[in-house]
């Protein structure tokens, strides 16, 4: 298994959804970055489940406990482990319905290449899993603010609903998102998607949703070309989240219906500094960083969990009917607690160039 990303802040997450633990070792993060537990802890009340109806009922204490790396709350420059023990669940659920293949789930890929499946969660295809990824940026996150860099992630869309996102001030976006039960910043948009959410949840099923993320004061120069191109490590980090499966940089698919002349982000030179008219690329060119706005969306299927009973085959080959209790938790839509995993993969990607650039720039 792959369970290692990035070159030089590089982290490696560990733990079943059902085991003792889920943590990350973040190895290569530098020396004397403040960072305490509850630093940690306020970054994974977000992505808990529990806040809200919109997400799993599963209740899930998540503390942090800081092993390695920090003396007297600031980092060593040697390997950070942190791990959240796994409380307040339980497995009986899962185990009976353990021989059942799980329609667009993890079971079936895991026992072909494995030869067997934790059967008491989702393995590593869990969503816990993002736990680590969380735990990892809140330590990133030190090292934007040195860079005054700030980002975020909120919902676009869920199924055909589409909110109206208004980028030009970081502050009122991250509160309106905050505000937000699914993490959507135009009230309006957010309180159709609820109704929505409602009713697809009164209807025993779930659906797809469309995850954006900004950067704002984006330094020039953070991309590697031409195989480690801004663009694609991000593509790269956002398809290896359970359940994601588009990604677009700037105006992505829509730019293959557009004319060079439409597309095109004309120079400017304003207040001292060379920027773009538009910003259709979406803050990177030809691999590294425009220090415009760096913008695009994730998309996410929707989750394969759901409480109306689906046909299936079980271990033996014989047809099954994977019906799910009333009790088991599940978020009705993954892309909302996604969301904050899509802001923690970017905030790691970011941390990763900015400590690469330092070695190509002697
Ligand atoms: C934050 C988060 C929460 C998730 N919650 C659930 C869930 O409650 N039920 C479920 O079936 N899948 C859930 N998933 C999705 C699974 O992890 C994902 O479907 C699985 O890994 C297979 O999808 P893939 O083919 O995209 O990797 C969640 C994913 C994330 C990122």
């Amino acid at each position: 298994m792959s369970n290692t990303f990035n070159k030089i802040f590089k982290v490696t997450t560990f733990g079943e959804s059902h085991g003792k633990a889920i943590g990350a070792v973040i190895d290569g993060c530098p020396s004397n970055i403040e960072i305490t537990e509850n630093d940690i802890n306020n970054e994974l009340k977000r992505r808990r489940p529990f806040n809200n109806k919109y997400t799993s009922q599963r209740e899930e204490e998540d503390k942090a406990k800081i092993l390695s790396g920090v003396y007297k709350n600031k980092t060593l420059g040697s390997p950070i482990c942190v791990i959240v023990e796994n409380k307040n669940f339980s497995s009986k659920e899962y185990l009976k319905t353990k021989d059942i293949l799980k329609p667009s789930h993890a079971n079936y890929t895991y026992m072909q290449k494995y030869g067997l499946f934790d059967p008491r969660g989702s393995s590593r295809a869990s969503g816990r899993e993002t736990i680590a990824r969380v735990i990892a940026s809140a330590i990133a996150k030190k090292i934007l603010d040195h860079y005054k860099i700030k980002t975020i992630a909120y919902i676009k869309q869920i199924k055909n609903i589409k909110a109206n996102i208004d980028h030009s001030d970081y502050s009122s976006l991250k509160e309106n998102t905050y505000n937000s039960p699914i993490y959507c910043p135009d009230i309006k948009a957010s309180k159709k998607m609820e109704s929505l959410l409602d009713k697809t949840i009164k209807e025993k099923d779930s659906i797809g949703g469309v995850v954006e993320f900004a950067a704002y004061n984006m330094p020039t120069s953070l991309g590697e070309p031409i195989y480690d191109k801004l663009d694609a490590r991000l593509g790269s980090a956002m398809l290896s989240i359970g359940g994601s499966k588009g990604f677009e940089i700037g105006k992505g698919f829509e730019s293959s219906k557009m004319r060079g002349s439409e597309y095109n982000d004309l120079y400017i030179f304003e207040n001292s500094r060379i920027k773009t008219k538009t910003n259709n690329s979406g803050g990177i060119l030809a691999g590294i960083s425009t220090s415009e706005l760096l913008i695009g969306t994730v998309a996410f299927k929707p989750t394969p969990s759901i409480l109306k009973p689906q046909k299936s085959i079980n271990l033996q080959n014989k047809s099954a009917v994977l019906a799910l209790d009333k009790s088991s938790k599940h978020d009705p839509c993954i892309a909302i607690r996604a969301s904050v995993v899509v802001e923690a993969m970017l905030n790691l990607t970011l941390v990763d160039f900015i400590l690469l650039n330092k070695l190509s720039a002697l």
